[in-house]
């Protein structure tokens, strides 16, 4: 499995890179935004600066919702790094624009997907990644996990879909293992969600006896 961090803070990022599992990052306008990073070509150059903390996938968002204006901005984003996935929203456009980049070999992250119906879709037009949102699933009272059981179910029937899962909206470790469990082929988490995998009271405790017992 894959660990992605989700997120567009450079320090967050750094410190994720260090543990030294990461595997790649995910951003999306509200976390740019969050970050106070606006306009060109102060976005691109925060793109450029995620890559080069980090060897592997970075998914750049579209802002634009037509196809010709998702073609537009993929191709620069693409052009900027070669870890670049260009990440187009789950739209009839957007599917338009998934074919479009799948066709000229730049990969992509399919996202907002919260339906078996929409992963089918993302995968038929050949997206790198498709990006269940289980968190927001779980927030309406829908089993965020059980969906991403569905897609990798239905992904395995079809092993001419080469679409991975990315499981997002992760809120917390157990999301993180729950879908390891279902099959997910990437986890984009927050980087507390991350540390968290760490913890256990027994691995304190034990510690703390090993080092007593060191001392003696
Ligand atoms: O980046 C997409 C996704 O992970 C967003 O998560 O926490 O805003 O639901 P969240």
């Amino acid at each position: 499995m894959k660990f992605f961090i989700d997120t567009a803070n450079l320090d967050q990022i750094r410190e994720a890179a260090a543990l030294g599992v990461l595997d790649g990052v995910t951003t999306n306008p509200s976390l740019m935004a969050r970050e106070g990073i606006k306009g060109q070509p102060n976005i691109e150059q925060h793109y450029v600066d995620i890559c080069n903390l980090v060897d592997g996938d970075v998914s750049a968002e579209v802002y634009s919702t037509d196809f010709a204006g998702m073609v537009k901005e993929g191709e620069k984003l693409a052009s900027l790094h070669k870890n670049i996935v260009v990440k187009v929203p789950m739209i009839k456009e957007g599917i338009r624009a998934l074919k479009y980049f799948s066709d000229k070999g730049i990969r992509t992250n399919c996202t907002l997907v919260f339906s078996a119906g929409q992963a089918i879709l993302a995968a038929k037009a050949g997206a790198t990644y498709v990006s269940p949102f289980l968190g927001r699933l779980d927030d309406n009272s829908v089993d965020g996990v059980h969906l991403i059981e569905q897609i990798a179910h239905i992904y395995t029937n079809y092993p001419a879909f080469n679409t991975q899962i990315l499981a997002a909206s992760i809120r917390h470790s157990v999301h993180i293992v729950r879908c390891a469990e279902a099959g997910a082929h990437v986890a984009t988490c927050p980087l507390t969600a991350i540390l968290d995998l760490l913890k256990h009271p027994l691995t304190d405790i034990g510690l703390a006896k090993f080092l007593a017992d060191a001392a003696k």
